[in-house]
């Protein structure tokens, strides 16, 4: 369809163009970070696997009970994409985020290596969030009862003059939630000099954690894929090897749901988080591994599957990225993120509009994030962050959605006089 393009309008006629919108009587959804049913159905051969061959390439039957720490045929594949060897790599159930949660709840009621006490002995427990964020790490630190410092982001990661000076004066910051590559959601990337500050970075805490979400390890957007420096020999070399503990998952690469999910730590972690699990259960989902390892084969496998997923899900995000210049690009205060992999987008309007244009967007039948779901409490203290999901809908939709959008920003802005 053709982009809204944009002329200095006056508010008269942004609410005409809006009504009109309205009158349309639309339903769409940009708020889905999740894949669309064509990706899911990349993965299709892989539900009839294993077939009947369920030994693991060790003899390991996989219908039975056992292996705590995953078939190592899955790891193997995995261990370089999450820049863990495969010996420190668990393969566990269907979750990062439910490994994450875990890990958490963990240290509150077991001491972590190198702590001298459970966290939930501790007056107080805090971890930064580099904002904007992923709401549903603020969401577990929220729900154990975890404070939650803000720190802004930058392009290259955190800024890490202020994570630095935090980590250093206060003890009761045990903790820090990163997304190294393509974060959710602004998509950039951690330059080495973050990841190398991140890993030596001295701590009043002496069991701090970074929370190493590298949920979009593979999920690249263009032919030059970015790398990001692997912070568990880094974080090892610079005398903190427990510091790190490293999330993935096959969610947005076979099925969100149906995946598996992997823990990569230093052996005392592993040993730790071992103990915890064994009372927890007595083995993973070992047949939805062996079906990952053998569908997707190797680490080869993976980028030519992930390549596949680019060609759905890239004219998606070229769409927004497309209406959004069209229509914004000497708009001032107005700016977007152009990501080079990931699942998100993030709009960036004039401080006060966000929540407005997302109220005047629902309104017209487009449902986007919550304006403040990218930062703690849900509260963008700028009310400026709009999180723009383009993955799950139809590329038509996305387009049609994209440009409703618009319609109420500029009615946003021509209201607020901007
Ligand atoms: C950064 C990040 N981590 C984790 C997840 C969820 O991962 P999983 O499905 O493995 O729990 C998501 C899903 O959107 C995500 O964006």
């Amino acid at each position: 369809m053709s982009p809204v393009t944009v002329s200095p309008v006056d508010a008269a006629s942004a609410k005409a163009e809006y009504e009109a919108l309205v009158a349309q009587g639309i339903t769409l959804d940009l708020t889905r970070g999740k894949p669309s049913a064509e990706q899911l159905d990349l993965s299709s051969e892989m539900l009839t696997l294993p077939g009947e061959n369920f030994r693991a390439a060790d003899g390991t039957d996989a219908r039975n009970y056992g292996n705590l720490r995953g078939l190592p045929e899955l790891r193997e594949i995995f261990a370089g994409p999450l820049g863990v060897p495969a010996e420190q790599l668990v393969a566990a159930g269907n979750s990062s985020l439910a490994l994450m949660h875990d890990s958490v709840a963990n240290a509150l009621l077991s001491p972590v290596p190198g702590a001298t006490r459970r966290w939930v002995e501790e007056p107080r427990v805090a971890f930064l969030a580099p904002v904007p964020g992923y709401d549903r790490h603020f969401t577990v630190c929220e729900r154990l009862g975890v404070e939650l410092v803000p720190v802004p982001m930058t392009p290259h990661g955190p800024d890490m003059d202020t994570v630095e000076r935090l980590v250093a004066e206060d003890a009761s910051i045990k903790g820090i939630w990163c997304v190294p590559l393509y974060s959710n959601p602004t998509g950039i990337a951690y330059s080495d000099e973050t990841v190398r500050r991140l890993a030596g970075m001295p701590t009043a805490a002496p069991d701090f954690r970074i929370m190493w979400d590298h949920a979009y390890a593979v999920h690249h957007l263009t032919d030059t894929p970015a790398r990001v420096a692997d912070i568990l020999p880094l974080a090892a070399e610079a005398g903190h090897a427990d510091r790190p503990l490293v999330f993935g998952s096959t969610s947005k690469i076979t099925l969100a749901g149906g995946g598996v999910a992997f823990l990569g730590a230093s052996t005392a972690n592993l040993d730790w988080w071992l103990r915890r699990l064994e009372a927890r259960t007595i083995g993973p989902d070992k047949l939805n591994q062996l079906r990952h390892a053998r569908f997707l084969r190797s680490v080869d496998g993976v980028a030519e599957h992930m390549r596949r997923h680019r060609e759905l899900i890239a004219p998606k995000f070229a769409a927004v990225q497309r209406v959004l210049a069209e229509n914004f690009a000497d708009t001032p205060g107005v700016s977007w993120s152009e990501p080079a992999g990931g699942y998100f987008i993030t709009l960036t309007v004039p401080d006060g509009l966000a929540s407005e244009v997302v109220r005047l967007a629902k309104a017209a039948g487009i449902a986007l994030t919550p304006a403040g779901a990218t930062h703690p409490y849900g509260k963008d203290p700028d009310d400026a962050i709009i999180r723009l999901a383009p993955t799950f809908p139809p590329l038509a939709q996305v387009e049609r959605a994209i440009a409703a959008v618009a319609v109420c920003l500029r009615l946003a802005l021509a209201t607020s006089g901007r």
